[in-house]
């Protein structure tokens, strides 16, 4: 049953004010791509260099909250939903504490990216399209998945036998075929900085 007869508690320490203690602002930073695509690589890596700056960030990645908060939860469309709307949720929260939040989901439906963006004010929604072409992905198979999804092993595998949707209008694309994790991570940096985090 929903939740009802339920109210907001106004909290004297404001978002506002954690981000002037931390001395930056928050933001989501959302990796999107196919699996193998370097999402997860990235955004721990972006996460390494934050924190070197000084900031306070945290990494919510797929294969990990996976096993806690959405276990629940396979593949379906439907269920593929329901975990970027959790995921947006506690991504919210965390930019009401103050963190830089760095997600790594295939998240693979615009629809569903677009609801979380919704979900935060404007400029608080980074995307970062980890554009990988499939047949890169899948030649690192890195994880043995694709192997295993072509064989019939895997239903609903993204990129196989599941879709994904390219973001129409991301605030950055990433050549992750062809631009090593540097490069990669530099750019995101690049444009953190130009928004004044990680100066
Ligand atoms: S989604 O689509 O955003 O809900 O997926 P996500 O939570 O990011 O989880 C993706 C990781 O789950 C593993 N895995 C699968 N991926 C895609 N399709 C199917 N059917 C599947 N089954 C398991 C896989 O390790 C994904 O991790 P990454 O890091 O993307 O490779």
């Amino acid at each position: 049953m929903a939740s009802t007869n339920t109210s907001e508690h106004r909290a004297s320490v404001t978002r506002a004010r954690r981000e002037s203690l931390n001395g930056h602002r928050s933001v989501i930073v959302w990796f999107t791509g196919l699996s193998g695509s370097g999402k997860s690589t990235l955004a721990h890596a972006v996460e390494e260099q934050l924190h070197l700056a000084g900031c306070r960030t945290f990494v919510l990645d797929g294969d990990n909250v996976r096993q806690g908060l959405c276990r629940d939860l396979g593949f379906s469309e439907a269920a593929r939903s329901e975990n970027i709307r959790r995921i947006g949720e506690v991504a919210k929260l965390g930019i009401e504490a103050g963190t830089v939040v760095l997600t790594a989901f295939i998240s693979p439906f615009a629809d569903d990216r677009a609801r979380v963006r919704a979900l935060v004010a404007e400029g608080d929604f980074i995307e970062v399209y980890c554009a990988c072409p499939l047949a890169v992905c899948e030649g690192r198979d890195v994880k043995g998945l694709y192997r295993r999804a072509r064989s019939g092993e895997i239903a609903d595998f993204t990129g196989i036998s599941s879709p994904y949707e390219a973001p129409p209008a991301p605030e950055l694309v990433l050549d992750t075929a062809c631009q090593n994790l540097e490069q990669s991570v530099a750019s995101v940096i690049a444009l953190l900085r130009s928004r004044g985090i990680g100066q």
